[in-house]
């Protein structure tokens, strides 16, 4: 029977277009999944998206779109991507899919049930961007600002649930010594021990309350399940975990290897642990956290528009050129360097220069001296033979190695090696020389056959990291029959038959023009920097507080603009900027403290048929009664923004006196029809 193998990806957040970085995770993860069912493993290989938390409702709610429809948007760009990038997964799951959510609410009742998850309340830094909450040990050690990302956190309170990690630490710190398989690089899993669980684990809030896009606890629909709980569990619902169809469950938990870049190996080797032992169930077998990939040295972020667009990548250079690259270039465990002369180089040497040439080379030979059919090997020379048929009969078991270990990049260089073997062995044995005479051409034979098998090794031993450019290679090297195409064909040097007609094709590499290349993809990311800098400006000016009002409602998150420092001191704006106001009069029908600010309302306006909520900082100056019933004017296209978990929808203007001793709404001269425009 089949040994099984079960393999995951992250699930990735639906909030922007993938990038280069998740599709360097992706495709490492399919090159391990391809390379094991090539090996005769039975394997589930799944990927994903994490859908729910603020974060996504924040990027819904700026797009105008619910969560659900933005989540349906990106997640469709993250499929889209993965059918270009060839990948072979067995699942996809969605956290929004209902089995998905039925599983999480069940394993969190479960919990509960068992008191392992129970009711508490919890004060705390929460950094919004990282769904994460930090505690001050953590923060001072990061400079006061979110240990993974570098933005402000704010301080958080609420009524929510825990997990008993307290109670489960000291087993999860015997296991991860016991096995030091469990963390991989090894490096990491000390970081684990050394900066979090010997420390002291505090037990984890695993609910929220101040938003609600998120799965809801079953009994207590007040609060949703903290994303980082239901996400992990996708690695179950994905399998059919407590279903009644849980065949898939039964045959791959638990996971031989989650994939997970290193900024996440923390949820995955301390609580998802924790949770698989609460519930009683075995742990995956490895957490595997590979390095980052950035740019010219710098993190990739949209706002920096130094993001990779593995799209334009592929459509350019093709499929399994960027894969290559990809796999071969950077050792998974390290951070590694993206740039685009790299990028051009290894295409035109590794691909176009040492495998395409190779085969090229190696297929026109057979053609000019041998009318195209491969001749007997029967004239060796063990001293010239021996490097090419060693390093090929070698390469199954150096491969095999570094795959175990999760090194796609060592066995590509592994099979590298084999190819360089060969172009060497061109030069040494010079075909074409021998060619030259008639009693040399038994030696001709013998060099051509063993470059066309050392070919069929390399063709089979690539498929699992390019499986595009195999059966090309097969094609033109005249390989048909299956039993030779399999990974076991390669472990006894000598599979391809005397015989075999090869028949020259295209070149599976062609060069590309490495200048106009290098220009190309040097103007596509200037132009995405520039486009950048100017949403940022345009933001920034967006978020500035444009009356003392609004200033006072949300200080910490509204950056002045560079030019607003002397009030009266604006410059002039044209009729066009004017114009892009849409101020209104409306109603206030309502008007209410926010519970956890000491300066905003929360306001019901009536705009004609519309009613909205805005946020309106002018609490200090302004009683309820005296606004509820009043016409007042509001800036109706203002972009949405969230305080204190309230989203407001525009913003009521008022005028203030010097220090804003006193700030008073502004309204109209008489009675007027609310939704009115304002010009
Ligand atoms: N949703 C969580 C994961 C939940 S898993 C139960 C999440 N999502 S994410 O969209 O932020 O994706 C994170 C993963 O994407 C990283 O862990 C890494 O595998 C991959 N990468 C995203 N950007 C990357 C780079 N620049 N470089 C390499 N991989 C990176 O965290």
């Amino acid at each position: 029977m089949n040994k099984k193998y079960y393999i995951t990806t992250p699930i990735y957040y639906p909030s922007a277009n993938p990038h280069i970085g998740h599709t360097y995770c992706t495709v490492n993860t399919d090159a391990l999944a391809r390379y094991k069912r090539m090996t005769g493993h039975d394997v589930f290989f799944l990927t994903g998206t994490d859908e729910h938390g603020q974060k996504i409702e924040s990027y819904a709610a700026k797009a105008g779109k619910t969560p659900q429809e933005y989540a349906d948007m990106i997640t469709g760009g993250f499929k889209k991507l993965w059918e270009l990038m060839d990948i072979s997964n067995d699942g996809f799951i969605r956290t929004t899919d209902k089995h998905h959510m039925e599983c999480v609410q069940r394993v969190f009742k479960q919990l509960y049930d068992q008191g392992d998850i129970y009711k508490s309340e919890y004060e705390g830094h929460y950094c919004t961007q990282c769904e994460a909450f930090w505690t001050e040990t953590q923060l001072k050690e990061a400079g006061g600002v979110c240990p993974d990302c570098g933005r402000k956190t704010e301080l958080a309170k609420e009524e929510a649930y825990f997990l008993r990690v307290s109670k489960y630490a000291p087993k999860l710190i015997e296991y991860i010594r016991e096995n030091p398989d469990f963390i991989q690089p090894v490096s990491r899993a000390n970081e684990m021990l050394n900066n979090f669980l010997l420390p002291g684990c505090e037990d984890l809030c695993v609910t929220r309350s101040t938003f609600k896009w998120g799965v809801p606890v079953p009994f207590d629909e007040r609060h949703v399940i903290y994303v980082w709980v239901d996400a992990l569990v996708n690695y179950l619902s994905a399998i059919g975990y407590g279903t009644e169809n849980d065949e898939l469950y039964r045959k791959f938990w638990p996971a031989d290897v989650h994939i997970v870049g290193k900024e996440i190996i923390r949820f995955h080797t301390i609580i998802w642990p924790i949770m698989l032992m609460a519930l009683g169930l075995p742990l995956p077998k490895k957490i595997y956290g590979h390095g980052w990939l950035l740019f010219d040295g710098d993190k990739m972020s949209k706002s920096k528009g130094n993001v990779v667009d593995p799209f334009v990548l592929v459509e350019r250079y093709g499929v399994d050129a960027i894969r290559y690259f990809l796999l071969s270039e950077f050792p998974f465990g390290n951070d590694g360097n993206f740039d685009n002369a790299t990028l051009i180089t290894r295409i035109n040497s590794d691909l176009a220069n040492d495998l395409g040439n190779l085969l090229s080379r190696t297929v026109a030979m057979v053609g000019k001296y041998f009318g195209g059919v491969l001749p007997e090997p029967n004239a060796p020379v063990p001293e010239e033979d021996a490097p090419v048929t060693e390093t090929a009969s070698a390469l199954w078991e150096r491969m095999e190695k570094a795959m175990d270990e999760i090194h796609p990049h060592i066995a590509l260089s592994e099979i590298w090696k084999l190819i360089g073997v060969c172009n060497k062995y061109i030069d040494v044995t010079a075909p074409w020389i021998l060619a030259k005479d008639e009693a040399k051409k038994p030696r001709l034979g013998t060099v051509l056959y063993n470059l066309a098998e050392a070919l069929r090794v390399i063709a089979v031993a690539v498929e699992p990291f390019m499986p595009n450019t195999t059966p090309k290679m097969f094609m033109q090297l005249g390989v048909e029959d299956a039993a030779l195409k399999t990974f076991d064909s390669i472990k006894t040097f000598g599979g391809i038959k005397p015989g075999t007609v090869l028949t020259k094709g295209e070149a599976i590499f062609p060069r590309i023009d490495a200048k106009a290349e290098m220009e190309f993809l040097d103007n596509m990311i200037e132009e995405q920097r520039k486009k950048a800098a100017a949403m940022k400006a345009a933001e920034e000016a967006k978020n500035a507080p444009e009356s003392p009002a609004e200033a006072k409602a949300a200080p910490a998150e509204a950056p002045a603009a560079p030019d607003e420092a002397a009030p009266g001191s604006k410059p002039l704006i044209t009729y066009e900027d004017f114009a892009k106001l849409d101020l209104r009069a409306a109603k206030v029908i309502d008007c209410v403290e926010v519970k956890k600010s000491k300066h905003l309302y929360n306001i019901t306006l009536e705009l004609g048929e519309e009613r909205r909520t805005v946020l309106s900082g002018i609490k200090d100056w302004v009683k309820p009664e005296d606004i509820i019933g009043k016409t007042v004017v509001v800036v109706y296209n203002l972009a949405p923004r969230k305080m204190c978990g309230i989203e407001s929808r525009g913003m009521i203007l008022a005028a203030s006196t010097p220090g804003d001793a006193d700030v008073v709404p502004l309204t109209t001269l008489k009675d007027i029809p609310s939704g009115s425009l304002i010009r």
